[in-house]
């Protein structure tokens, strides 16, 4: 059929979900969790934050569902499995698929039947360290997010081939 051409479609639907997700995860980790950390007492700090980014928590399971279904097309699409075998030329689609998996796992998984539970109980001990922990944690993974963003948009024209 002309006209069509998926997987143009897969990577733009791949892009505005990233943009959307790591957007997200950006705004709250260095604005929302500070502004928490500024406007609450260490003890009310963790149930607003909550409470605030319940919202984006729901979106962000879209996203990365998205995101992860059309990089799957990609990769199909593209023949590209043969790059999980070659590691160094390939480091940003480990990275990008390391990056997924780890917030599949926080966001379907980990959030509600683990951590919410053990964010409660560790914050009722130490709710500031507990809350330095979810800072930190967020940064961590913002970091991490956009080296594999900037990775694999000079990956994927060619930025990487020496
Ligand atoms: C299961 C997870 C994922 C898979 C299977 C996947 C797969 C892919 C594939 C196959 C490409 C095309 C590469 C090429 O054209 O050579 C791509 C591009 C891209 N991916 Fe992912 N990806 C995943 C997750 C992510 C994540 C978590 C991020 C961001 C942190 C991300 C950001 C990007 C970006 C920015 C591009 C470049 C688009 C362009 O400039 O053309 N991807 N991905």
């Amino acid at each position: 059929m002309s006209g069509w051409n998926d997987l143009a479609i897969a990577r733009a639907i791949h892009v505005v979900a990233v943009l959307l997700w790591i957007g997200g995860v950006a705004f709250v980790a260095t604005t929302l969790l500070p502004a928490c950390r500024a406007m609450a007492m260490p003890a009310q700090r963790i149930a607003l934050f909550e409470t605030l980014e319940r919202r984006f928590a729901a979106q962000a399971r879209l996203t990365t569902l998205a995101a992860g279904l059309s990089g799957f097309w990609l990769a199909h699409r593209l023949g590209a499995w043969a790059r999980f075998a070659a590691p160094g030329d390939w480091w940003w689609m480990h990275l990008m698929v390391t990056i997924w998996a780890l917030f599949t796992l926080m966001l379907f998984v980990l959030e509600p039947l683990v951590l919410h539970r053990w964010f409660a109980e560790q914050a009722r001990r130490d709710p500031a360290r507990t809350f330095a922990r979810i800072e930190r944690l967020h940064r961590v993974l913002l970091a991490l997010s956009l080296v594999a963003a900037a990775g694999a948009v000079a990956g994927s024209h060619g930025g990487w081939q020496f």
